[in-house]
This record gives C-alpha cells, structure tokens and sequence, in this order.
C-alpha cells in the first residue's frame, strides 16, 4: 500500500475557515473522485470505502446506470415542484416503490432526506390517528431534525441544547439483549414486551397513542436486528390498539440486510415505511409509504416539499432500484454478507476484544469491548485510524461507539472485498497489540 501522503490543500483550509464544525468530521480527506467501492483524494491517493457514503451508495459511488439517468433528466427537467405538475420519473418511481415494498404499501409522499420524512411520518400518524404521543426506542436513531431528534435516543448528545423537543414522545428499550438483563433472544423479546405494556399501564394509555415506530435493524444504534417475534408482536400491539407502526428502513432499505427491505425477514408489514439514504443513490431523497386509504386521510394541503421528489433524484432513484433488480444485488447481499461474517468470525471471533459479530445481509457489525468488558470505544477509534492509515475507510456506531460497522457497496468487486478486510483485520490487530 502506497503511505497516505498528507497535503494541505486549499480546499482543506477553505473548509475549516467556512464549514460549519458543528458537523462531526470524521476525516479531513480532500476527495475528489468516486467510483464503485473506491475514492481517491487530491493527491491522487487510493481508498476502498466500507462506509459508502453511510449506506447511501448501495449500488457504488457513480454506477453509469445511475450517472445516464441523472444526464437524461437533468438535461429535461431539472426541477418543477410536485404540485405544479407531475412528471414521468416521480410517477413511476411511486409506481416502482409500490410494487417493492411489503403488502399493500402503494402511496408515497416524497421528501429530501430520511429526517424530514421521518418527521413527515410522525405527521402524518397524529393527523390520521388525531392521537398525540409517539412510542419509539431507547438507541434508535432518526435524524436531526427537531421531529425526527425527539424520536432519537442514540446518545444524549444529539438532544442536548435543544430540549424541550416534540412532546409526546416515550422511549422503551429496544430489543438489544447485550444491553438488557436478558440470557436469550426469547427472554429478551419478553422484557421489551414487558417493558412496553408497564408504558400503556403506568404513564400513556394506548388509546392516545399515534404510532411505534422501529428501526428493524437499528443502525446509529449498534447494527442490531430486532428478533422476529418481537417486530410480529408490536404488529399485534398496534392492531389491537389502534395504533400505527412505523418502520424506519430509512438505513436497512433496498437490500441492505439481504432482503430488499428488512421487515420482510420478520414476514410484518408496517402501516408506514419511511426511505432514504440508497434510496437514490446519493441524490437527496426521502419517501413515506403507506396505503392508500392511510394517505387518503391525511388531509391535502397539511404537509408538503419544494423539493421532495425532485424529477432528477426520482430518475437517480428509479435507475438504482433497475440496477439492484438487474445485478441480483439483494440476494448477493445475503450471499456475500454470510461470506463475510464467517470469514469475520473464523478471523477474529477468538479475540477477546471481540465482543460480537452480527450482521443481516451487509449490515454487518464488529462489536468491542474493553479488559473490562466494557463498551471498546477506545479500540474503535484506533481500528478507524489504523484502518485509514492503510487507505480503508470505516466507521462506528453503537451509543458509545464501540461497533465497527460495515456499510459496503451491495456490488463490491470480490477482489477489493477482499483487500478490504484484510486491511480492516490488520488495522484490528494493530489497533489491540
Ligand atoms: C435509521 C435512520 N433514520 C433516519 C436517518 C436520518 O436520515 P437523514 O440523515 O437523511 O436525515 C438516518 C440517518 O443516518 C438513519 O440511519
């Protein structure tokens, strides 16, 4: 591996001088090009990236299918506004995403990100329901707006300074059995349970309640996938209370967990699927499903977007969708993610800083913990340096950081796959030596 050479640019000092640092930055590369599962910086330097721009780039940075379908439409129509007409790439694209999505999903309302249509959703279950509070979990993630914020219980830090946030929103735990006094995944199912009925019986009445809404995997949170029968009984909760369960597949979307969405391992289909992220494939993007009937009740005028469903990222999206249908990307996530935790496993699972490998699909997470067997935050962080020495870029999760997690392109080159995780195995064994 060529060393990563460092140059100041003048990109570099431009962005510290007039990017805001409220962004947490993890590098201080200067990228330039993008392709497939590679960037190169200014200099010229190669780097495999495992991060894919956070799940967004499913199908590769730049895949020509999608570049041709962003040239094609940006050359037509670049903009309009959804309500001021309707377009060829939004309509079927709504067409496309009611045909992929589980059961009778068959309405969107698109946004520009996975926040705001996470805050479109909440919306929408207190319009429809006319019921005000919100059951979401403690670790799950999503987004900064300030709807989106309220639902978020990742780390205290992304809520601080900016309380009092939307009311009526009540956390329980999330089915994570590393962090429960649970033995089994049963055991843990039941406690969660336990833990959501004590809620309905001491503090909130289902009857006033819009919506639960779950990450089936949560992501920010741990790469951590919620047991079937737990997801199967919130639909029961839902149905038998009125209540509307929402699903944020905003990061387990579009094969991500080697199904095209992640509610179909638990065979449950929400009322409301929320999008984003490999939605597009890097264009801003963002898509509340739900049936038809749901959608009708959501009086017209009571929410909208400039942008939403904007007619270039609508084509991006509609060619990344052809492109994970045609390249039989779903089911190689699922083939080539088991190949990976295994290999993961036979590598590294002996370690004693090693404190779990799970994935679902290429969802796919190296949990650590320290000599006392607490959270390996320390470990982590130089797994990502030592990683991005050698010119791989990784990245955590996990409410203390203590989760490697790989979000590689579903269509990764088996030969970079390879050198990637080799660096990523020597950057863990330097990071622990
Ligand atoms: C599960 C989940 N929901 C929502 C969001 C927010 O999406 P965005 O950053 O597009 O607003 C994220 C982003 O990481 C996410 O992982």
């Amino acid at each position: 591996m060529t060393e990563h050479v460092e140059k100041k640019s003048e990109i570099r000092e431009l962005a510290v001088k007039h990017l805001s640092p409220v962004m947490t930055r993890i590098t201080d590369l200067v990228v330039t090009k993008a392709q497939g599962a590679k960037f190169w910086t200014e200099d010229g330097v190669e780097y495999i990236d495992f991060v894919s721009g956070v799940a967004v780039n499913a199908v590769g940075h730049a895949h020509p299918a999608v570049v041709k379908a962003i040239h094609e439409q940006s050359s037509n129509m670049i903009h309009l506004g959804l309500n001021y007409g309707y377009y060829e790439s939004a309509v079927r694209l709504a067409q496309k995403l009611a045909a992929i999505t589980p059961g009778n999903l068959d309405t969107v309302f698109f946004s520009n990100s996975g926040a705001e249509a996470i805050d479109g959703a909440i919306k929408l279950a207190r319009a429809v329901t006319k019921r005000p509070n919100i059951i979401a979990f403690e670790g799950s993630f999503h987004g900064r707006t300030l709807g989106a914020t309220s639902l978020t219980a990742s780390s205290s830090k992304y809520r601080k300074y900016y309380e009092p946030l939307v009311g009526g929103v009540y956390h329980v735990p999330y089915p994570y059995q590393r962090q429960l006094p649970c033995q089994s995944e049963e055991d843990t199912t039941e406690y969660c349970l336990n833990r959501l009925t004590k809620l309905f019986e001491l503090i909130v009445d289902p009857t006033q309640v819009a919506a639960i809404i779950i990450e089936p995997v949560m992501g920010e949170g741990g790469y951590v996938p919620a047991p079937a029968a737990f997801l199967q009984q919130l639909r029961k909760i839902a149905d038998d209370n009125g209540i509307l369960l929402i699903f944020d597949e905003v990061q387990t979307g579009f094969g991500r967990t080697g199904t095209m969405f992640a509610s179909e391992h638990a065979g449950v289909v929400p009322d409301v699927l929320v999008l984003a992220k490999a939605l597009a494939s890097g264009l801003p993007l963002g898509a509340i499903v739900a049936n038809r009937d749901l959608h009708d009740k959501w009086q017209t005028g009571t929410h909208g977007s400039t942008f939403g469903g904007n007619p270039v990222a609508c084509a991006a999206a509609l060619a990344s969708i052809q492109v994970i249908e045609q390249e039989g990307l779903v089911e190689r996530s699922e083939r080539v993610g088991n190949q990976i935790v295994e290999r993961l496993k036979l590598e590294l699972g002996d370690l004693p800083s090693v404190a779990e490998i799970r994935g679902v699909g290429m969802m796919i997470g190296i949990e650590f913990q320290d000599e006392q067997v607490k959270p390996g935050t320390a470990i982590v962080s130089r797994i990502r340096e030592e990683a991005l020495k050698q010119q791989l870029l990784v990245t955590s999760c996990g409410v203390y950081g203590q989760t490697i997690r790989l979000m590689l392109p579903l269509n990764i080159d088996d030969n970079v796959l390879d050198q990637g995780l080799t660096i990523l195995k020597q950057s863990i064994f330097n990071a622990i030596k």
